[in-house]
């Protein structure tokens, strides 16, 4: 069975800043980007890539990555980039991974870890944490309603791995919004079983521009 992997990478890095959209910021001189799609490609049991990009950076995106790799137009929202991804996916396809180009220092273990629990036979797979912080359930004033157990709470990493028909079920249904964060989000509303693998410390995704700084001393610290 054929696994792909989706890359969603035509955010606009609001949060990250610096004028560039965040797939294209530069990590050790290259585009964080090009890095995550180099670990994709390094792992063992993928054999499509598929990636979302800026709109008016296709042909750049294209240029950078290569001729193995299908590059796209991405959408408003994250949902929206992947919906159009998975249309590009190869017939024999039969397990569909969704990495966010904002996790450039993954390492292809987790990758082949993550299809590899799928080809398994689990429907669908995420790799998660612990979670550090407490963390509480609040109301729009702020105002405290709810603290979970840390016991129980997990931090939610990509690659998350699926059979191919159970997320392509999972877009046909989904009624998109910014509120959708996470791609096992929308398999389980349709019921299907999600199960969790350890995740890896350096799979953190950028986000904010400490998670640059603490991306940078990691990439100058791996050996070459
Ligand atoms: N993404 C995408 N299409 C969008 C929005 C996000 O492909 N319309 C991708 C991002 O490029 C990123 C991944 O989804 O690789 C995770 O999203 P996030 O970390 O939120 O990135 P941005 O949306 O770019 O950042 P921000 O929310 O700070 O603007
Ligand atoms: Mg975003």
């Amino acid at each position: 069975a054929r696994v792909a992997v989706v890359v969603p990478a035509a955010g606009r890095g609001e949060r990250l800043g610096g004028g560039v959209p965040k797939a294209l910021r530069p990590l050790g001189g290259r585009p964080m980007l090009v890095h995550a799609v180099q670990a994709l490609a390094a792992a063992d049991l993928v054999s499509q890539i598929v990636v979302a990009a800026p709109p008016t950076l296709v042909e750049v995106v294209s240029r950078l990555l290569g001729p193995d790799v299908r590059v796209l137009a991405g959408g408003a929202e994250r949902v929206d980039s992947v919906r159009g991804a998975l249309r590009a996916l190869d017939d024999d396809i039969r397990v569909v991974l969704v990495h966010d180009a904002a996790r450039p220092l993954t390492p292809p273990s987790l990758v082949d870890a993550v299809a590899a629990a799928v080809l398994g036979g689990q429907p669908a797979v995420i790799p998660v944490l612990p979670v550090a912080d407490t963390v509480k359930e609040v109301d729009a004033q702020g105002r405290v309603l709810r603290t979970p157990t840390r016991d129980g709470l997990r931090a939610v990493q990509t690659p998350q791995g699926f059979r191919r028909e159970v997320l392509e079920a999972a877009y046909a249904n989904s009624d998109d919004g910014p509120a959708v964060t996470d791609d096992a989000g929308l398999v389980e509303r349709l019921g299907v079983p999600v199960t969790t693998i350890p995740g890896a410390e350096e799979a953190f995704k950028v986000t904010r521009p400490i998670d640059l700084v603490f991306a940078e001393a990691l990439l100058a610290r791996r050996p070459l």
